[in-house]
């Protein structure tokens, strides 16, 4: 009988898995993680009839590895998200929109299922002076994009929405979609996505933006890592633009030209 408990995961199989979720994504997985690991990867090797995570890292190295490359990435990289997550960046979002003298862009650069993305549209929808603004919601991951795209989430969501933005913004489901919300075309008009990899030179038809969102990410990346990421996504945020990273989240020390203006949220210089 199959035993219920991981395989053994030794070190050097550890360090050379978090060695390929770091050279794909700069995510460094923290070396208490191993037992974490290997409880996640125990279902793949069950699904996949292996026996130990010898023949799963030979599968991964072998010519039809690059499927579970990704399936490997997918259960290894952190992409927990929901809407208006950290409310304060929204609050400051709605009244520097609501000054700003043309049409924004914004991007979601590591939008994970799109909820991100989503909440950027519903603050500009309701507080941007200029219409025409546009929403770039981007990952590495071109699965999440297709859900953040598909913009279809579980009602219970809602619950971190404003009050009476639901109703304004969002269709509820009937019939065979109950309990699902679907994000109003109107929204969808203005939101585009994209895969992008911030850990590889970002495509040069990207623009400038007004405000880039990168959080919840820069705190797992290795740190050759974060000041490269940070380096090229300044290089497309206009000066006087927001950069805002996640609450617990840190560019100190790197020497980039930022002004702080709140707790994670900075002007670019
Ligand atoms: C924890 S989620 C954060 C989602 C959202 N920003 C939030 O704060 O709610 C982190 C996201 O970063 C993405 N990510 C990890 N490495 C990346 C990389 N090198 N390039 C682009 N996205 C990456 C993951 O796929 C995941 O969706």
């Amino acid at each position: 009988m199959p035993s219920r408990r991981p395989p053994l995961l030794s070190e050097a199989n550890f360090a050379s898995i978090r060695q390929r979720v770091m050279q794909a994504t700069g995510v460094q997985l923290a070396d208490d993680r191993r037992a974490v690991v290997a409880a996640r990867l125990h279902k793949r090797l069950k699904t996949l009839g292996l026996v130990d995570f010898e023949h799963y890292l030979a599968l991964l190295e072998s010519a039809e590895g690059q499927d579970e490359h990704d399936n490997l990435l997918r259960l290894l990289v952190a992409r927990d998200s929901y809407f208006f997550r950290e409310h304060r960046h929204f609050e400051c979002l709605a009244r520097w929109l609501a000054e700003l003298d043309h049409p924004a862009r914004l991007w979601s650069a590591a939008c994970a299922t799109g909820e991100e993305a989503w909440s950027l549209a519903m603050v500009a929808a309701e507080h941007a002076h200029h219409p025409g603004w546009q929403v770039l919601a981007s990952d590495f991951d071109p699965q999440l994009l297709e859900c953040a795209g598909a913009g279809i989430y579980d009602i219970a969501q809602a619950r971190y929405f404003p009050e009476g933005w639901l109703a304004r913004h969002c269709l509820c489901g009937v019939g065979a979609t109950a309990g699902r919300l679907s994000v109003a075309p109107a929204l969808r008009k203005q939101v585009r996505f994209e895969a992008i990899n911030l850990i590889r030179p970002l495509p040069a038809h990207l623009g400038s933006f007004d405000v880039i969102l990168l959080r919840n990410l820069l705190s797992s990346l290795a740190p050759r890592y974060k000041s490269e990421v940070l380096q090229h996504l300044l290089a497309h945020l206009r000066p006087g633009g927001l950069l805002i990273i996640g609450h617990s989240e840190s560019v100190h020390a790197l020497g980039l030209p930022l002004r702080p203006l709140l707790p994670s949220v900075f002007e670019r210089l």
